[in-house]
């Protein structure tokens, strides 16, 4: 049974759930929503099931997966499935995916699911770190195996009711959303920068580029954080809410700066061949 998996990530929580999915499940091709950015037109799989795989900000789905849901037709597709990976509270990232599935073709995820991963979004929340990390990554594998096994049986799960979440989407996503793109500004770059390029190379929206041995922010941002996170020195700060001076960094221990280039669609020594659909 042939399973496409579209997913983003911009620090490896979501690339990692779909990979434990995609193995458990076997014959299920990953392709990269970012890879898809700069294609036009409606997005049709032919596949026995899809899903959607994706981080919460805040509390809704990130800007290029909403744009890219609005484009998937999944109507003909007989198992429909949306994973978001979250801090701590996002269900209504669920609830807002299956609003915007049901509006352009239809019908809804046939399952849906959150899970708790660690939070990367130093602004707002330390990420977690050493055996605290650990635990929140232990816990999600051992959910990500249930939740496969759910897939594999073809099994309908709605999201939970979720009033908080929701609350916060309401609050949140619309100004996110509007402003998220322009967020390019808020980042500044300290002396420490080795002009290595790593921030332009993992950033999967291609908002970065070097100008006189810096790096320099354009107007496309998602806000993922990739660039932040992956720093090598941390010469990348976010001057927004609290900051993100000594606030820690987070990337997902399997994260590879090869798989954030392969997420934008360009071909490494390492991975697979992808096939679009
Ligand atoms: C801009 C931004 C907003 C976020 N908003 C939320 C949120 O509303 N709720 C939450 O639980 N986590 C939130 N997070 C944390 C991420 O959803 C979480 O760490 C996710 O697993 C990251 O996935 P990734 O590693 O695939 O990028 C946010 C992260 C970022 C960068």
């Amino acid at each position: 049974m042939k399973t496409i998996m579209y997913y983003f990530t911009g620090t490896g929580n979501s690339l990692a759930a779909a990979r434990t999915v995609a193995a458990a499940i076997g014959d299920c091709e990953l392709v990269p929503i970012a890879s898809l950015a700069n294609v036009s037109g409606p997005v049709v799989p032919a596949a026995d099931r899809v899903g959607i795989v994706c981080p919460v900000y805040d509390s809704g789905i990130p800007v290029i997966v909403k744009d890219f849901a609005e484009r998937l037709d999944i109507g003909a597709v007989p198992y429909a499935f949306g994973i978001v990976t979250m801090g701590r509270i996002g269900v209504s990232a669920l609830h807002q995916l299956n609003g915007i599935l049901e509006e352009g073709c239809k019908r809804k995820l046939d399952a849906a699911f959150a899970v708790k991963m660690p939070g990367n979004f130093p602004p707002v929340g330390v990420p977690p770190e050493g055996k605290k990390k650990e635990k929140i990554l232990k816990k999600a594998d051992a959910e990500l195996a249930a939740i496969a096994s759910t897939i594999q049986k073809g099994q309908a799960v709605s999201p939970s009711f979720a009033p908080v979440s929701a609350l916060l989407q309401y609050l949140l996503y619309r100004p996110f959303s509007k402003n998220v793109h322009g967020m390019g500004t808020k980042f500044s770059v300290e002396d420490t920068c080795t002009s290595c390029g790593t921030c332009i190379t993992v950033c999967p929206a291609g908002n970065i580029r070097m100008e006189n041995n810096r790096p320099v922010f354009l107007d496309r941002c998602e806000l993922c954080c990739a660039c932040l996170n992956f720093c090598p020195v941390e010469a990348i700060q976010l001057n927004f809410f609290h900051g993100t001076k000594g606030r820690g960094r987070y990337r997902h221990p399997d994260l590879k700066v090869e798989d954030m280039k392969a997420q934008r669609g360009e071909k490494t020594a390492t991975t697979p061949e992808m096939k679009l659909p």
